[in-house]
């Protein structure tokens, strides 16, 4: 017997992401119904399909779900403190990372599930239905196996930061550490690992430290991402290109080589503007790299030190207007732009046989995000064909 069918219905304005099924910009489909089967889409049309089961989404916007390619999850401790001190006029440094690695050493694997679940819920109520995860509080063999394991529950792209600071115990060691991520590390974290991923800054590791990192990653199989360029001009982002990476993170500095190198090259430039509004660092200049032909995504860097949020629709809200993106780039950047982040080609868009990850909105236009913002617009969450979040309070249409 085949899966039941489900219909949304009476959509007003359809995102798909697809100019093979609705207009540009987006992909526009209007008075549009998806077809869903099981955990996929099926059709997508004018409205009024037939299927086994109908949902009206009241002429209202309907949207992909949002993929969220940038988030380190897994963690415990509290970092407030420190959030209070750097918006008083101290400056945000790497350093921190100790303290979420060592509240993170000291917690049970139950403890840091029940936390992980907790935020992952939450971002799934702000729209994300793709997560990658990152380890990386953790900083030893077992620890970062453990953040992994946990990652593990909620999504398939999870991302080996080993090498994320050098922990106290090494010190001093730089090299030495490096040595101990590339072999007893990396063989304890590769059977729960998509991704190898390395933060290049000044106070974390150089770029011969990174490209001997994610070398030793890619030769052990996995996908190279790189976090580049955070805190200042630096080697990263033509690393990551040199290196092939999905993605080069961050990208709040960029030269004009940069953009050069990152517009000639498959590696998208994935902006985290929470970061920036969180360690009051500038904006990345998004239309400087989009002009030039860079591929970009947002994502929210989800993390207890530079950006604890889970809200897409606060990056949506920044990148329009503090990094100058259309509402149309924004909303692209954080759905398909996430999408080809993880290189995912299931995710990010609204065609048959894409997975069925749609928000349907309490307003008539995704411009609302921006629009109104700060306000809850997401109305009904579908995850996979599954409605995972059904807001009873949402604001006046
Ligand atoms: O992406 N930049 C490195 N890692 C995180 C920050 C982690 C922290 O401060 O705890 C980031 O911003």
């Amino acid at each position: 017997m085949s899966p039941a069918t489900t219909v949304i219905d009476n959509i007003g304005l359809l995102v798909t992401n697809d100019l093979a099924v609705g207009e540009a910009p987006l992909g526009i489909v209007r008075d549009a119904s998806v077809v869903l089967e099981g955990s996929h889409i099926v059709a997508v049309g004018p409205a009024g399909a037939i299927a086994d089961t109908r949902i009206d989404a009241g002429g209202m916007c309907v949207i992909p779900g949002f993929v969220d390619s940038h988030t380190h999850l897994v963690f415990a401790g509290d970092r407030s403190d420190e959030f209070a001190a750097r918006m008083a006029g101290q400056p945000y440094q790497a350093g921190g990372i100790q303290t979420s690695v060592a509240a993170t050493r000291s917690a049970t694997t139950n403890e840091l599930t029940r936390l992980a679940t907790a935020r992952r819920d939450e971002a799934r109520r702000a729209g994300i239905t793709t997560v990658e995860i990152k380890s990386g509080y953790g900083l030893d063999a077992a620890n970062e196996v453990r953040c992994l394991q946990v990652a593990e529950h909620f999504t398939a792209d999870t991302t080996f930061l080993g090498a994320h600071v050098v922990p106290r115990e090494f010190e001093g060691r730089t090299d030495d550490y490096v040595h101990y991520v590339c072999n007893e590390m990396l063989l304890a974290a590769l059977a729960h690992s998509r991704w190898i991923d390395a933060f290049c800054e000044v106070g974390a590791f150089d770029a011969d430290q990174c490209r001997a990192v994610l070398t030793a990653g890619r030769a052990a199989g996995l996908g190279c991402r790189l976090h580049a360029n955070q805190l200042g001009h630096g080697p990263g982002a033509q690393l990551a290109v040199e290196l092939g990476c999905a993605s080069a993170d961050h990208c709040t500095y960029l030269t004009d080589a940069d953009i050069t190198a990152l517009a000639a090259s498959d590696t998208v430039a994935t902006f985290l503007p929470a970061t920036d509004f969180s360690t009051r660092q500038p904006y990345p200049d998004a239309r400087r790299a989009i002009d030039a032909g860079v591929k970009v995504a947002l994502a929210t860097n989800c993390n207890p030190g530079s950006s604890y949020t889970t809200s897409m629709s606060f990056c949506l809200a920044l990148a329009v207007r503090d990094m100058h993106m259309t509402v149309e780039e924004a909303l692209t950047a954080a759905t398909l732009g996430g999408a080809r982040a993880l290189r995912r080609g299931d995710v990010g868009h609204v065609a048959p046989g894409a997975r069925a990850d749609l928000l349907m909105l309490a307003a008539p236009s995704y411009s609302h995000f921006v629009y109104r913002p700060g306000v809850p617009i997401i109305d009904q969450v579908i995850e996979a064909g599954r409605l995972v979040v059904r807001s009873d309070h949402g604001p006046t249409k």
